[in-house]
């Protein structure tokens, strides 16, 4: 073990590029999510996201998806003073998906979007830090508006806010650089099940009317789906040594515990939303393949469930060609992700 000489690799990549002569490419990032505190994924996604030069987050858009919107809002504050970067802003959306109003299937089976309690005490409790008096979806109409063609819309949530946003202001979606989504799953490629329905995937379950909107917007889309979620193995030895070196964020996760609590030694994790944002911060970690993809809002048994094809099919007029994630590098990609995330702090 090498921790010791361990360099933060970020700011590695960063100055080779500048020593070579390369522009590195900085996005400049809204980052969506239905936020709960680590082990949650997207605890783990937005610390990769932080500790990531070639990312530039511009503000954090909190839904509810996994948590109720109070509960995700109230931990991402409280992350984000933990991991010293107060000066992110963080903006309050919607607290109910579009349509999708909550069954007892819905209240019993993963997530808890549907929830009106009031959110407890994240790590260290409530943050001194407070959410912006703007709303997600004015942040993100106007942050677009102000810089056309620059801005990336990176969200591991439900899609209501950004469905919101281009509702809200006809013409936005020509101005949004590019959408990374995670989202979906499916079936026309390897590992293509759903995870809340035999078809659906949760982020797309939750409001399948706004992924809907969003993946017809004609902004270009990278999907992250299930399938490629489904090429990770995150189990007890990677997780030792992401909180081998303490940091104020490594003891949140280790304190956090792992996900498999209870499970047999053996036991594997997929990750998700830090796939997504892995593959902004380095397209090259994962395989794709271009396909249109649309989802299915019709109340039903395939309620949330995308379908992907090489062409449109009946039905799907009007669906979008995008680039949709496959397959990982997974060694490499969980590499990247301890040296960041378990490294110094930026
Ligand atoms: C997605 O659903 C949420 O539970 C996770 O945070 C991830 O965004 C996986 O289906
Ligand atoms: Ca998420």
């Amino acid at each position: 073990m090498t921790r010791h000489l361990r360099t933060p690799a970020a700011a590695v990549v960063l100055a080779l590029l500048v020593a070579g002569g390369a522009r590195a490419e900085r996005h400049q990032v809204i980052f969506d999510t239905d936020f709960g505190t680590c082990p949650q994924d997207d605890c783990y996604a937005l610390m990769l996201a932080l500790q990531s030069p070639e990312l530039e987050i511009l503000g954090i858009t909190t839904v509810a998806g996994n948590w109720s919107l109070e509960q995700g809002t109230a931990d991402v504050l409280r992350l984000l003073e933990i991991a010293g970067r107060e000066e992110i802003p963080v903006y309050a959306g919607a607290d109910m998906p579009l349509m999708h109003e909550p069954s007892e299937y819905a209240r019993t089976t993963y997530g808890s979007w549907w929830s009106d309690q009031p959110p407890t005490a994240p790590p260290g409790g409530f943050a001194q830090k407070k959410v912006e008096p703007l709303g997600a979806v004015e942040y993100i109409v106007d942050t677009i508006e102000s810089r056309p063609g620059e801005v990336t819309i990176l969200a591991i949530g439900p899609l209501t806010n950004v469905a919101m946003a281009l509702r809200h202001r006809p013409g936005l979606a020509g101005r949004v650089k590019r959408l990374v989504i995670m989202g979906g799953a499916v079936a026309t490629l390897p590992d293509g099940a759903g995870n809340i329905t035999p078809g659906a995937e949760f982020n797309f379950w939750v409001d399948p009317e706004a992924a809907k909107i969003v993946l017809r917007s004609g902004i270009p889309i990278d999907l992250s789906p299930l399938n490629v979620s489904r090429k990770s193995s995150f189990t007890a030895e990677w997780f030792d040594e992401l909180v081998a070196n303490p940091t104020p964020v490594t003891e949140l996760i280790r304190d956090g515990g792992r996900l498999w609590e209870g499970a047999p030694p053996d036991a594997v994790v997929h990750m998700y939303d830090q796939i997504a944002v892995a593959s902004l911060i380095d397209p090259t970690l994962v395989t794709t393949t271009e396909l249109y993809v649309d989802v299915d809002s019709n109340p039903g048994i395939s309620y949330g469930t995308s379908l992907g094809g090489p062409r449109l099919w009946p039905g799907a007029e009007g669906a979008q060609k995008m680039t949709v994630q496959y397959d990982l590098d997974w060694e490499r990609f969980i590499r990247m992700f301890i040296e960041r995330v378990g490294g110094p702090l930026r």
